[in-house]
């Protein structure tokens, strides 16, 4: 047996793709152990879904920006999950740009769900960008994180069809379903070692 994945968690908002990841932990379909919850909003639901869970949650002081975190708080971030044994970092909606901080703190050991099938429709609401360019089918994606916007190496996706009638919601919601199997499906094949950790230098 390889050794447990010892993830981090971070996210913005609702944490729905965090839950499915606990949720598949529970079943024993992933081998890893989640050592930090943490978000740079502190009242974001992801911290109660961590919190129902008996898991440690970290919160990030306010800063002035909105899309990203000022370098201090963003080292005090990687030096809580790097405190709390975090050796790869799960970016479960995380809504800020990565900066060097967590970039180096974590060298090639940052993953990130994005909801559309990459390189097409980096950035925000990737689904609402699917409708509107008149694609018939969009998706998800988990991939390496670097210093780009949603550019790093693809590790897996699947897609997801465009229905006649689909609006921005229903579209968002089909996206998600698939995002939560997605997203536990890769971890899994991290933690069974069936797919390598990319070599860092
Ligand atoms: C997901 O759609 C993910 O692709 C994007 O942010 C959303 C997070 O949703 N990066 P949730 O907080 O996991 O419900």
């Amino acid at each position: 047996m390889t050794r447990p994945l010892q993830l981090g968690i971070l996210g913005s908002g609702r944490g729905s793709n965090f839950v499915a990841v606990a949720q598949a932990l529970a079943r024993g379909e992933i081998n890893a152990t989640i050592r930090l919850v943490a978000s740079d909003i502190e009242g974001a639901h992801i911290l109660e879904e961590a919190r129902l869970r008996q898991l440690p949650v970290y919160s990030c002081r306010r800063g002035a920006f909105k899309t990203k975190l000022e370098p201090e708080i963003e080292s005090d971030l990687a030096l809580a999950l790097k405190n709390a044994g975090a050796e790869l970092l799960v970016l479960a909606g995380y809504m800020r740009v990565l900066k060097a901080p967590l970039l180096e703190a974590f060298p090639g050991r940052i993953l990130n769900i994005h909801p559309s099938l990459l390189p097409a429709f980096p950035g925000l609401k990737a689904w609402e960008q699917a409708l509107h360019a008149g694609v018939r089918e969009t998706g998800c994606t988990v991939h390496w994180v670097d210093a780009t916007v949603d550019g790093g190496p693809v590790i897996d996706q699947a897609r997801v069809p465009i229905l006649p009638g689909d609006n921005p919601q229903s579209l968002h919601h089909r996206i998600q379903e698939t995002e939560h199997k997605l997203l536990p499906s890769v971890l899994a094949r991290l933690g069974n070692g069936t797919l390598p950790l990319p070599a860092v230098e």
